[in-house]
């Protein structure tokens, strides 16, 4: 494991149950893509957050299906709102694909002080982006390619809830290839 690795599972240590182990790192070695889930509260305040656990799950209706942590913000949004975006970010976009993986709400993060789980972080704040015409949340302006999904299923799935989002629209806004975790080095599984 990388020492980059390291430091990224550490930040993640609170939702893993136990120490790296042979079954952990078995399940580390699958590889997955690298999207950003955008979400929106119900008065309209934009976020968006980092997830590798996303695939498409029918071609008809175009389905598609995200895992998300039980405590975090855009689980909070989906379900209040019913809508959310994907975007997929070119290969070379690894720094902005970093300001999605801290939660907006700092108390998510388990042993922080007081004072510094009371922080909501603006995760869009020097982001460039605008709201998709069908949900109002956010699209990255240099995303690679973006779609718009409507939250048809919540599944309960251990400490994750997984979202079935039929797909309403979407569009690809440059060439290349897309960034995916093992380009960026983290891990998320295990
Ligand atoms: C490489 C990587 C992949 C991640 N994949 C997921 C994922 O698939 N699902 C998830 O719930 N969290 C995932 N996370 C953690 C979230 O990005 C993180 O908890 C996020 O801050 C939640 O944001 P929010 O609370 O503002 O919604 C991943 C983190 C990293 C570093």
């Amino acid at each position: 494991m990388s020492s980059k690795d390291a430091v990224e599972r550490a930040k993640y240590e609170p939702l893993r149950s136990k120490p790296p182990e042979p079954v952990s790192d078995a399940l580390e070695t699958m590889p997955y893509g690298l999207y950003i889930v955008g979400s929106r509260s119900e008065d309209g305040q934009p976020n968006c957050m980092m997830a590798d656990w996303l695939m498409q799950v029918s071609f008809e209706p175009r389905l598609l299906l995200c895992s998300l942590e039980n405590d975090a913000t855009t689980l909070k949004n989906i379900r209040a709102t019913g809508v959310f975006s994907v975007n997929v970010l070119p290969a070379d976009a690894g720094e902005l694909a970093a300001k999605f993986a801290q939660p907006r709400d700092a108390s998510k993060i388990k042993g922080r002080s007081a004072e510094a789980s009371a922080v909501i972080y603006d995760k869009l704040q020097d982001v460039s982006h605008t709201p998709g015409a069908q949900t109002q949340c956010p699209l990255l302006d240099d995303a690679l390619a973006w779609l718009e999904c409507r939250a048809e299923q919540f599944i309960e799935a251990g400490d994750h809830t997984l979202v079935i989002g039929r797909v309403l629209d979407g569009a690809v806004l440059r060439d290349g290839e897309p960034l995916t975790q093992r380009m960026l080095g983290w891990s998320y599984g295990g």
